[in-house]
């Protein structure tokens, strides 16, 4: 039989212990961060998200950083960025973060890319889990008119994508399988995009006012847009800080606080950007070139 002094001494031992992992588990006050890469990229690669991933990790010891993958393996999850409808790979996403325990208290998210757009569209779709702030690094808020160069290797896809975007964006058949359609915006033709864009204008609240898309986009701390100075990729480079074409010309282009979206405030931007939730960055390069200095300095300090 046990004396009651060993007696007191195991159970002592075993609070001790619960409080050293409490406290452990305490001092684990990192926000995990999920990102979406860009068109013809992936998950891992070592150069870019597998390099962004790494980077995040030493920066911010015991971070967990989730790089989403679409599809099962990587080579299907470079094709799924330019041949998955938009929506789908938004419940894909969301269907992820949901299951994902590491996410329950919160996430933040950078999107890259096309992956910013995409990872607005989960804030107002899906919030929860919730995400708190936002991080889109070249995104393409009111979508592109015009694909002036391709990133990477994908040239030749991208060359073939450009001919069917100029042929015929809002097609049905377009519409549903082909990527860079579903933010293709057409600023002389705004009422065949209105009525016919499958992600964007949906997402844009262009055909209606969805309430849950506005308030689930307002509950993010901060919403914060990187704009690259010398961006030759995107066309025009304004939609990466959400404006875009005046409607009906393709010359001039509008500021955010010009639009009518803004004005008529119909996705709660204004009200955000009065709260002082938005967030506009510049690099000075081309598309998602910064260097680690940059993405220290500016970036950082919002998924600390
Ligand atoms: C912090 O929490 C995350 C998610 O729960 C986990 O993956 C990571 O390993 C933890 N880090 C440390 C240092 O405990
Ligand atoms: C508004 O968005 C929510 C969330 O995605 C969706 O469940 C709902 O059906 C939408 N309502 C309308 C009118 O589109």
């Amino acid at each position: 039989m046990t004396s009651p002094s060993l007696q007191h001494l195991f159970f002592g031992t075993i609070q001790l212990l619960v409080v050293i992992l409490g406290s452990v588990q305490g001092s684990n006050t990192t926000t995990p961060l999920v990102i979406w890469h860009g068109m013809g990229d992936s998950c891992c690669n070592p150069l870019s998200m597998g390099a962004i991933k790494k980077m995040v990790e030493e920066e911010v010891p015991g971070v967990y950083v989730l790089s989403l993958k679409i599809g099962e393996t990587i080579i299907q999850d470079t094709e799924n960025s330019f041949f998955m409808d938009v929506n789908a790979q938004v419940a894909f996403v969301c269907d992820q973060l949901s299951k994902d325990p590491n996410l329950k208290g919160g996430y933040n998210a950078m999107g890259f890319s096309q992956g910013g757009q995409f990872l607005r569209a989960v804030a107002q779709r899906c919030p929860s889990p919730p995400m708190k702030t936002l991080i889109s690094v070249g995104g393409q808020h009111q979508g592109v008119y015009g694909l002036p160069r391709c990133p990477g290797e994908s040239s030749h896809i991208c060359d073939w994508i450009r001919k069917q975007l100029n042929s015929g964006a809002y097609t049905d058949f377009v519409q549903k399988h082909l990527v860079q359609a579903q933010y293709w915006h057409d600023p002389l033709n705004e009422e065949l995009y209105r009525t016919h864009s499958l992600f964007l204008a949906d997402v844009n609240q262009e055909r209606v006012v969805n309430e849950t898309y506005k308030k689930n986009l307002q509950s993010l701390e901060k919403f914060v847009m990187v704009k690259f100075l010398k961006d030759t990729i995107v066309d025009p480079v304004d939609t990466e800080w959400f404006g875009f074409l005046k409607p009906g010309q393709a010359k001039e282009t509008e500021t955010l606080q010009e639009s009518i979206l803004y004005k008529e405030d119909r996705l709660g931007l204004a009200e955000m950007d009065k709260a002082g939730k938005l967030v506009f960055l510049t690099s000075d390069g081309d598309h998602l070139q910064f260097t680690r200095e940059w993405f220290n300095t500016k970036l950082l300090p919002y998924i600390r």
